[in-house]
């Protein structure tokens, strides 16, 4: 197959690092799809940094193999690899120049100056930092460091780009609109990056492909929507959003309706998986947003699926509403500004 035709620009293979007894990355193995935005997300601890370093080369493997284009790189040193990373504390040389700092890379490589010039102006414009190539870095905002980072990690052209959580030191303003800015640029330079953030949100806005990571281990990978509606386990349900927990038993199955009974009531489950059978001691989970409130004795649209309870509590957050809710001696919380109970999206776990 030819290069520019090879779809999947990364193969992961049961990549493991041990460090003495300890296991940061645990037969970890993905495939990256070329022009796609792959993000990790785990825990502080679960070796999202040591699978990026086993990529860029910084750090050796365990075991496992790594594929860059078709090319396996697992013992390849670091400067030898089509790959970049931008750190968190973006790792900028501060004795030199905003252009100084994009060019270098180009420089050890020995392009003409008029080259790296030509370059360095197209890679200020990219990232929007036109004018500013004389100062030094220490007198950019956080977000103008962080976009010097950006361009000088686009200088070589990478096949793959790796962010190690490249928003985290900007407020919450700059972060939202840097994150924008780096899919737009993704998508417009159809480069592949591998993300990595501690903020959920973040992930699920950005990513094409989601990694929820915990201990080392892969727990799941899927686009965002499948991961917060479909997650494999409570760990995962509960990493990507608020959850509310219902446990229970499977009572029915008849067509694509399952009832599922819990000790507050009956629940309707709409295209429940195909491996529950009736008496399955199961948990339903069910989001916030998908939880309204009305009334005793008000009509709903739920169906059947209407559960009694008492507010507790409420707090406006923007437009909407969070309700905290007693159903029995649980507490149930539901993001809704809507007078019903509504439980369209239900999933379990097995
Ligand atoms: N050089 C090292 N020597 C020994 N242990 C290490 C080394 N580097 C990382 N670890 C350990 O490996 C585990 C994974 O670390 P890693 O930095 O990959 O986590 P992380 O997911 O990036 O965490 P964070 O979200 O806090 O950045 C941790 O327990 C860490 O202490
Ligand atoms: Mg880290």
């Amino acid at each position: 197959m030819a290069d520019h035709e090879r779809s999947t620009v990364l193969e992961i293979q049961n990549l493991t690092k041990r460090f003495g007894r300890m296991t940061a990355v645990d037969n970890v193995s993905f495939l990256l799809e070329n022009g796609k935005l792959m993000t990790f997300v785990g825990p502080s601890g679960c070796g999202k940094t040591t699978l990026l370093r086993m990529i860029s080369g910084l750090t050796e493997p365990t075991e496992g193999q790594i594929v860059l284009d078709g090319e396996d790189i697992t013992f390849l040193r670091a400067n030898a690899r089509d790959t970049a990373m931008v750190f968190q504390n973006y790792a900028l040389f501060p004795h030199m120049t905003v252009s100084q700092n994009i060019g270098f890379g180009l420089q050890i490589r020995k392009k003409p100056k008029d080259e790296v010039k030509s370059e360095v102006e197209r890679l200020l414009e990219l990232v929007q930092l036109q004018g500013l190539g004389d100062r030094k870095t220490q007198q950019l905002s956080g977000g103008q460091q962080q976009r010097v980072a950006l361009a000088r990690a686009l200088s070589l052209h990478p096949k793959i780009l790796l962010l190690d959580e490249p928003l985290s030191n900007l407020d919450a303003n700059l972060r939202v609109m840097m994150r924008e800015e780096i899919r737009k640029l993704q998508e417009q330079l159809h480069l592949s990056i591998i993300f990595v953030t501690h903020d959920q949100e973040e992930a699920m806005s950005i990513s094409d492909i989601l990694v929820v990571m915990n201990n080392g281990i892969v727990k799941q990978i899927g686009s965002p929507t499948e991961i917060y509606e479909r997650p494999i386990d409570e760990f995962v349900a509960n990493f990507v959003g608020y959850i509310n927990f219902f446990a229970g038993t499977v009572y029915s199955l008849s067509g694509d309706e399952m009832i599922f009974r819990t000790e507050h009531g009956d629940l309707a489950i709409q295209q429940p998986p195909m491996q529950v059978s009736p008496g399955d001691r199961l948990k339903a989970v069910i989001r916030p947003e998908s939880i309204g409130i009305a009334r005793p004795g008000h009509q709903t649209d739920a169906g059947k699926n209407v559960i009694e309870g008492c507010v507790v509590s409420n707090m406006y957050i923007g437009a909407i509403i969070r309700y905290t809710i007693a159903v029995g001696d649980q507490m149930v919380y539901s993001l809704n500004s809507l007078p019903w109970i509504f439980l369209p999206k239900l999933c379990l776990l097995l």
